[in-house]
């Protein structure tokens, strides 16, 4: 298989390609397919991007219908018919009945553009520079959302000063740490040499930072620690939101209504490019073109992101994604925790780690790595890249979701012996 010409031509700051060198074409529900006709399970998801499927056969029906009539593909900001259809199925059938209600904003296409987003309306709203954000979090690699993000290696790309940003110890972090008290502490000590924050931003699980959910129990309390305090809480539903974590937003799990949330991946249906910020209507301060941007709506991610959520509810995903969610779990902890008892699993929904970090970081790996031979696509992520990420299409069928896991334990048992 030719992968030369990315070598030669195409910059070395490519990813995710250098862990699966192969060159793909295909892709339908939860396969993969490569230049040689090779298929491969993705538990990938194209990092949450299509939680629906590839190539879902409903939304790409609506995206095909729309392009063969010559509907409008590019608009700016302006109204179209596309748009309006987005927004209402999004209000009327996804946050209002769950007793939301949110303005919705469309930012640049990306996730780290509604962050920037974000962080920008919460600055302007409370007239302060800080944030709060969590140790382990990802928002983001543009440079507001890059000053949030807490992995190094990422901040070492900016090549300028990340700034206004506190990070905050996550609550797993360190044992007996009140990580509320912490936070309360350092605002009301006039010697903590930390400004009070705009805004508490943060994942209700953190992905990228290794799989660590946050329990209800503290995203209640960063709600009321908010509350308390004049702060704004935003909540990044990038990656776990979209039914990922078994309910449309991830957070509905604490009974919270943040006041912002960010959206990305899943949100445009089929791997479209979409990002939006959902935020309560008396914090939209902005002025007309304030955060403007040429890409914000592409007209078939509207098409695609629309079709989604009739899609989602007409077939029970979130209750199917819990459901599933049961199976890796009860899977993981019968065939692969016994190998070894320094392993650990965290997760929800359909998205779960094994964390090989007490062993060596390194084992996560090795077993991607033996996993990809066998014809099955996972990542890592968190401290040192030591947790196995499990992220399949919610969509995925039971016989395949089985399979993948069956080649992971293999893959596991080898890497451990
Ligand atoms: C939680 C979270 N926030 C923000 C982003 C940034 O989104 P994008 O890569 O689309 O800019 C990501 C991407 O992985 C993410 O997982």
């Amino acid at each position: 298989m030719n992968t030369s010409t990315f070598e030669n031509y195409e910059s070395e700051v490519r990813s995710y390609c250098r862990h699966f060198p192969k060159v793909f074409t295909n892709a339908k529900g939860a396969v993969i397919t490569d230049e040689d006709g090779v298929d491969y399970i993705d538990f990938f998801c194209g990092a949450g991007a299509v939680n629906y499927g590839h190539n879902n056969e409903y939304i790409k029906q609506k995206m095909v219908e729309y392009l063969s009539t010559d509907g409008i593909i590019h608009a700016l900001d302006m109204y179209t018919v596309p748009k309006r259809e987005f927004i209402e199925t999004l209000e009327h059938k996804i946050i209002e009945p769950r007793g939301f209600n949110y303005k919705i904003q469309f930012c640049g296409p990306t996730g780290t553009n509604a962050v920037e987003a974000a962080i920008k309306l919460a600055r302007k709203n409370k007239g302060r520079r800080n944030v709060f954000a969590f140790m382990g979090c990802f928002h983001g690699m543009t440079l507001g959302a890059l000053s949030l993000t807490s992995e190094m290696y990422a901040r070492g790309g900016a090549g300028a000063s990340l700034n206004d940003v506190t990070h905050i110890p996550a609550p797993y972090m360190f044992e007996g740490l009140d990580v509320i008290q912490y936070m309360q502490t350092l605002i009301d000590d006039d010697h903590s040499g930390v400004e009070k924050p705009a805004a508490v931003i943060m994942e209700t699980l953190q992905a990228e930072g290794g799989i660590r959910p946050f329990s209800d129990e503290f995203l209640r309390q960063v709600r009321d620690f908010c509350d308390k305090n004049d702060i704004l809480m935003i909540v990044d539903d990038i990656q776990v939101g979209c039914c990922r974590c078994g309910s449309f937003f991830s957070f509905e799990r604490a009974g919270i209504e943040p006041d912002m949330v960010v959206m990305s991946k899943s949100i445009g249906g089929l791997g479209m490019p979409l990002a939006i910020l959902l935020l309560k209507g008396e914090l939209d301060l902005w002025k007309p073109g304030e955060h403007n941007g040429t890409f914000r709506g592409n007209q078939l991610s509207f098409i695609a992101g629309k079709a989604s959520f009739d899609w989602l509810l007409e077939n029970n995903v979130e209750e199917e994604t819990r459901r599933k969610g049961e199976l890796v779990k009860s899977f993981i902890e019968r065939e692969i925790l016994p190998i070894d008892s320094r392993l650990e699993l965290r997760g929800m929904g359909l998205i779960w780690g094994i964390d090989f970090g007490k062993i060596n970081p390194e084992l996560s790996e090795v077993v991607i790595e033996k996993c990809f031979e066998n014809k099955l696509i996972c990542e890592c992520a968190g401290r040192d890249g030591s947790v196995l990420k499990i992220m399949p299409p919610l969509v995925i069928e039971d016989t395949l979701l089985m399979k993948g896991l069956n080649i992971l334990a293999d893959a596991a048992k080898e890497a451990l012996k």
